[in-house]
């Protein structure tokens, strides 16, 4: 698990992000104008060219986006150097690839029958740039691994236009650049490799774990600052409509229980043979050490949010509970049937896999809250239910672990919006850390005490002023 390595932005306080949605609005139609005068409109004609990937080096020429250093004018123009970097998390996309021809990744498909790791489909898309080998540029390449267009999207219709005069996001977003800085967009992006999809080669099985896969652990906001490579400032926000660091995190946690129990209810990837597929429940919960001698104390605890009889796996409900704290905020007339939802859930799971699925998804519709604009005094009551009121339910290290990153994020986002001060940020973050350092390794997790950190921390934070 690990941390933020600083907070990321001047603060954008006081932008009036209405403001920006209606500019964004009006830029759209004078884009659309845009896309049918310039040079690329008679490419139309033969065919909508803007799905494909030309590929990595064609973002990188040297007047493009591979500076050595951020100079660029509108945005960094370094942005390939970022994606390369080879000592640090924000470089992972550019190994993706590298990662597979490793003897590690062909350990992992030899235990599996796969062949190779480099030509396995049940790899490849998560660990390249998924694209049709028909919507492939000539400077493609495989091995670039998870590519610019692999989330920018496919550049055949906006490469030539998106930098020329004229040209807003809105006109290269109708060419086909993905609006990244939309929430919902990025989230279900992030999610297809960072939790799985039901597309060819986005799923890491049980099987696949125990074949020596690490576990996949995801945090919307987290993620994306541990991957920036861009600055969301004034002229950002100029551009694009901006949202906050609660905004992608709210989010982020409601498509990922949705993305699990849409999963989890699809035939193809909710069960493994006669069993349900495990990789939707929660690891250490059957990974647990047990022994013979009286002496040894059980790990297990009962949980509030979870009424199952002991001995039962629990389905995975870190995005569940952060979810649930969140919709007490923002939503409160909602949040009860969120909560008896997914009770129903858990409990349906002891049940059998119809009633499971059926209530899967009910509790998938119930996930889906209205957009909120989150209030200082909001994002303080989010946190402290994650800290305080939550606490109770962080029995398994997975809740704990998601618990962390909500912890860092929501302060980060108050830090961001000028809401708390960066002396406040900096005097508690000794007690983040050890917070991280609680869950750095699932074997060493020791729940009592980490409830106990959090409720600290919650006193802490309460005494901002
Ligand atoms: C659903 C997407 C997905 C699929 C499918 C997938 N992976 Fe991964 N893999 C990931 C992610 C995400 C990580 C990084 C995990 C993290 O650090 O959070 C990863 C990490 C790894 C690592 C460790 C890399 C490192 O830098 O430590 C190896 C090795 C690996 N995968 C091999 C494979 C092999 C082999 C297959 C096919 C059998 C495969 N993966 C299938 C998403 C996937
Ligand atoms: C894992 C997904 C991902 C990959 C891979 C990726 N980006 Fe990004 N990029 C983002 C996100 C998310 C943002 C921030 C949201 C946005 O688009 O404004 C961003 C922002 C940017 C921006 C700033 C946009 C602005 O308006 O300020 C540029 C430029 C950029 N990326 C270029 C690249 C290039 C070039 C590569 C390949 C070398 C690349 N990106 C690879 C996800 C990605
Ligand atoms: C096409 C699949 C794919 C997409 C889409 C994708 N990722 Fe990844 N990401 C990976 C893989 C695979 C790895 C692991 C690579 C490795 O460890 O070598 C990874 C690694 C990372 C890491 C490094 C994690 C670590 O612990 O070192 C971050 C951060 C990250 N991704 C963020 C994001 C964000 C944010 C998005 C969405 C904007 C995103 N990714 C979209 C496949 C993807
Ligand atoms: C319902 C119980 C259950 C859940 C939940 C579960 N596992 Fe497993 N796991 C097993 C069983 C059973 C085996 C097979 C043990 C054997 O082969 O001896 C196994 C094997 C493994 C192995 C191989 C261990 C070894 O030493 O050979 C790994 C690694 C693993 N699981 C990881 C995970 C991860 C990661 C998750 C969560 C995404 C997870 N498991 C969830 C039951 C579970």
């Amino acid at each position: 698990m690990r941390g933020r390595t600083g907070f990321w932005g001047p603060s954008v306080a006081g932008i009036s992000l209405d403001a920006y949605f209606d500019a964004r609005i009006a830029t759209f139609f004078f884009a659309a104008l845009l896309v049918f005068l310039s040079p690329s409109a008679s490419v139309w004609a033969q065919g909508n060219p803007a799905e494909v990937h030309e590929g990595v080096a064609s973002c990188g020429g040297s007047a493009c986006h591979s500076r050595l250093l951020a100079t660029g004018k509108t945005v960094r123009q370094n942005e390939l150097i970022t994606w390369q970097d080879k000592s640090s998390a924000a470089g992972a996309h550019s190994r993706a690839w590298q990662v597979l021809v490793t003897a590690r990744a062909d350990a992992i498909t030899a235990k599996l029958g796969l062949g190779p790791a480099r030509d396995a489909g049940a790899c490849l898309g998560c660990h390249s740039e998924p694209t049709a080998a028909a919507k492939r540029g000539e400077l493609f390449k495989i091995s670039d691994g998870v590519g610019c267009e692999a989330c920018h999207g496919g550049s055949g219709g906006w490469l030539g236009s998106h930098y020329a005069v004229g040209a807003t996001h809105a006109s290269n977003v109708a060419a086909g650049l993905v609006p990244l800085e939309d929430p919902k967009t990025r989230a279900t992006l992030c999610l297809d490799c960072h939790f799985g999809s039901d597309k060819p080669g986005q799923f890491v099985t049980h099987q696949m774990m125990a074949a020596g896969h690490p576990r996949v652990s995801f945090e919307l906001d987290l993620f994306s600052a541990l991957q920036s490579h861009y600055d969301i400032n004034v002229a950002y926000a100029k551009r694009k409509q901006l949202a906050s660091g609660i905004k992608f995190w709210s989010v982020g946690q409601a498509m990922a229980v949705e993305r699990a129990l849409t999963l989890y209810g699809d035939a193809a990837h909710g069960q493994e043979g006669a069993f349900p597929e495990f990789y939707f429940f929660d690891c250490q919960s059957c990974h647990r050490r047990i022994s013979d001698d009286p002496g040894t104390p059980l790990s297990a605890e009962a949980n509030p949010g979870r009424p199952l009889p002991a001995g039962t796996p629990p389905f995975d409900d870190e995005n569940i509970i952060m979810l649930s704290a969140v919709a007490r905020v923002a939503a409160p007339g909602l949040a009860g049937s969120f909560d008896e939802n997914s009770h129903a859930f858990h409990a349906a799971l002891t049940k059998d896999r119809e009633s499971a699925v059926a209530a899967a998804v009910r509790l998938a519709e119930s996930a889906r809250l209205a957009a909120h604009n989150f209030s200082r005094a909001d994002t303080m009551a989010v946190l402290e239910n994650v800290l305080s009121d939550s606490a109770a339910r962080y029995t398994d290290y997975a809740g704990g672990a998601q618990a962390v990153m909500a912890t860092d994020t929501l302060l980060n986002s108050l830090v961001t919006a000028g809401q708390v001060s960066r002396k406040d940020s900096v005097a508690i973050r000794p007690q983040i850390d050890l917070l991280y350092a609680d869950v750095r390794d699932p074997n060493s997790w020791h729940p009592a005490e980490f409830r106990a950190a959090m409720r600290q921390l919650a006193a802490s934070v309460r005494r901002f002023n």
